[in-house]
């Protein structure tokens, strides 16, 4: 390092707060402050400012129908479809301007380019030959693809007809895929071939044909073809259709956009809690178009000629909310990506940026994280100065990680947004509004304008800056979820009844609990502390540690199991399992690969444990309660904590050495 640089990085260690760059002020979007007062001020009604930036079919009534706490209508008496407004309303100024860039892992591979013009069509023909297989409006699709542009055309095509998607990740296994089908009741299956990993040419239709083994309904298929010549040869059954001959079949077709009420579902997704069955987060039409549209605008300062890029999976809901519906609602280039970051080399996303001047990077920590370790002569070797605002998502952001990513990425002319939100939230909540706030590394910032946010504690007062507490949203906003599929109840009952009165029927005693422990400072910026639920992060990932403790318990030979997170370099958090065998059976390394082999059928590869220990027992309170915090300390090599209230302290120690041992 060079004197000057040496400088640099000491004058950057110790600066806390970072002021909005000014060649990015003059630009933004939102550049006056007054808006969190006159939101406030004016709430809900503030809400409007979202609901303009869409089309309606029909105006609404009402902006927030509250008298149903906590099932909360938006925007009511509206119609509009989703699906026209993130293509047909584009079409005249902007139908040849690029909707979706899409750029696949091989190298030597041609990019495919959407403009809107083009989207619109296949979309249409898309729309068109689902209708031919039979779906309905209100029928729930399924898609299970990897980051082929087909994945957002399918997603568009159903908003058209009204048919609600679901979309599981790609890299979840055949089991999981077959829970969400048949807990969606879903009839219908989009597919691929396969897809490009690392150079690779994976097969994922086996996995789905598993996964449609254990579908106890009929499901029609329909299969994307990605590999072409390198596909593996399956043959499609009888209710299995090629993607491609149902387009080609539909040529030219147009299908008029279905009205849909502004609280008719758009899409299902389904997440992980606190027990071993994923939550169906249902989402709905007009409520979350507006916020994903509003935030994109507000915070990542989406403009219609940007190109746009966020590095996230369409199978999680930062793909959805910010690849395709928040973006192409606001007809900008929208690029997606196949492949990894480190693939063929390790600038890969540097010379993504630099081919496509991509405007803005939204991005995850554990990804900055490697970028960190690799060194910064990867993105030295390429031009990044098209960046104009990088953004964080899924995890805490340490300081370190923050600055670097701020100077090696941004050259310290780009703001650097750490958005704080959840599947369940839609978009975006607590972050800094980049034109307008001061940036402090660490710190998501403060609620965005219109959002009441309080850290409290267990009795729900709030607690003193700077002291611990937990996440609350004490007032709704357009883009929460609504309820979980067919399940009112559990959703009162994971995400209200810790706060709120739930046999109020008065707003203001109903308040959102997240599950994320919290702090905040005088200047009320909130640094988001984690999980305090069963939920592992595992590379922004959210993992569900009941899910994986019922996968290992299925493996033949295990008596019980226990799995915490531990911290973990470059994921964030880690999966640690803690097993106990059944009699007759050895902890050996075959046991240790049955293990994981049955994570990776029911969960997948994301859900691998780091390590697993094999003990006589787990450590429990005398109520019978496994002390998790004491499987947390051992993972992470800490010092232990009380250990007099267990029934069995002796085995602490034990569990503690073989742990050890085994690193
Ligand atoms: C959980 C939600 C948000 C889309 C991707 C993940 C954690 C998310 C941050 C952040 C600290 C964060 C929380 C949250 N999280 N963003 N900027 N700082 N923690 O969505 O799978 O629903 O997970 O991710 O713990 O509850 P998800």
């Amino acid at each position: 390092m060079s004197e000057e640089e040496g400088q640099l990085e000491a004058r950057l260690e110790e600066q806390e707060e970072f002021e909005p760059p000014e060649g990015f002020v003059s630009q933004a979007n939102v550049t006056d402050e007054g808006i969190y007062d006159e939101f406030e001020e004016n709430w809900p009604d503030c809400w409007t400012a979202a609901a303009d930036l869409l089309d309606w079919d029909e105006e609404y009534d009402q902006v927030l129908d509250d008298s149903n706490p906590p099932f909360y209508e938006w925007f009511t008496g509206g119609k509009l479809n989703v699906s026209d407004n993130c293509l047909d309303r584009h079409l005249e100024e902007r139908g040849d301007e690029v909707a979706i860039e899409w750029i696949g892992e091989p190298t030597d591979e041609d990019n495919r380019t959407f403009t809107y013009e083009e989207l619109h069509r296949e979309v249409n023909e898309f729309a068109a030959a689902l209708r031919d297989l039979g779906v309905e409006e209100d029928d729930v699709v399924t898609m299970y693809m990897p980051m082929v542009p087909e994945l957002p055309v399918a997603m568009l095509a159903c908003a058209r007809i009204g048919a609600p998607h679901s979309v599981v990740f790609a890299g979840f296994s055949a089991e999981a895929l077959a829970t969400r089908m048949n807990s969606a009741d879903s009839e219908f299956l989009v597919t691929c071939d396969g897809y490009y990993r690392r150079g690779d040419a994976l097969d994922h239709f086996e996995k789905a044909n598993e996964g449609l083994d254990g579908v106890d309904h009929d499901a029609t298929t329909v299969v994307v073809d990605r590999l072409g010549d390198e596909g593996h040869g399956h043959d499609l059954a009888e209710n299995q259709h090629d993607y491609a001959e149902l387009v080609a079949d539909n040529e030219g077709a147009e299908i008029d956009p279905v009205e849909r009420d502004a609280e008719d579902m758009l899409f299902l997704m389904y997440t992980s809690g606190t027990t071993g069955k994923p939550k169906g987060v249902k989402h709905t039409t007009a409520g979350y178009l507006a916020w994903t549209a509003w935030t994109s605008q507000a915070v990542l300062d989406i403009k219609p000629d940007d190109t746009y890029w966020c590095s996230a999976d369409i199978g999680w809901i930062t793909g959805h909310s910010y690849i395709v519906y928040g973006p192409l609602a606001l007809g900008t280039t929208s690029v997606m990506y196949e492949g990894t970051p480190d693939h063929p080399e390790r600038d890969r996303l540097w010379e993504i940026v630099e081919e496509y001047e991509v405007d803005q990077l939204y991005t995850a920590p554990t990804a900055i994280r490697a970028f960190m370790k690799w060194g910064k002569q990867f993105p030295e070797e390429h031009d990044l100065s098209s960046l104009r605002l990088l953004g964080t998502v899924g995890e805490p952001i340490n300081p370190r990680a923050w600055k670097w990513y701020y100077q090696h990425i941004g050259n310290e002319e780009c703001p650097v947004v750490d958005t704080w939100w959840q599947t369940e939230t839609g978009g975006m909540m607590v972050t800094t509004l980049p034109g307008v706030k001061q940036m402090k590394p660490g710190s998501a910032g403060p609620p965005l304008p219109g959002l009441d946010v309080r850290i409290v504690d267990t009795e729900g007062e709030e607690v003193e800056p700077g002291r611990a507490g937990y996440l609350t949203v004490n007032k709704p906003w357009p883009g929460m979820l609504r309820t979980l599929y067919q399940n009112d109840e559990r959703f009162v009952e994971e995400y209200w009844a810790e706060y709120s009165d739930v046999d109020s029927d008065d707003p203001d005693d109903w308040v959102y609990f997240p599950e994320d422990g919290a702090k905040i400072d005088e200047d009320g910026y909130i640094t988001v502390l984690g999980r305090v639920d069963d939920v592992l992060n595992v590379s922004g990932h959210r993992l569900g540690t009941m899910e994986i403790e019922s996968a290992i318990v299925g493996v033949e030979g295990v008596a019980e199991a226990a799995v915490v997170g531990g911290d973990h370099e470059m994921k964030g958090e880690a999966v640690y399992a803690y097993v106990i065998l059944e009699d007759g059976f050895d902890g050996d390394e075959e046991m240790r690969s049955r293990i994981v082999e049955g994570v990776e059928d029911a969960i997948g590869p994301i859900a691998r444990p780091e390590a697993v220990v094999f003990t006589p027992e787990l450590p429990k309170t005398r109520s019978g309660k496994i002390m998790r915090r004491l499987l947390e300390q051992i993972a992470n090599d800490e010092e232990l904590g009380d250990t007099t209230t267990l029934r069995n302290p002796e085995i602490v120690k034990d569990i503690q050495q073989k742990a050890r041992s085994d690193d």
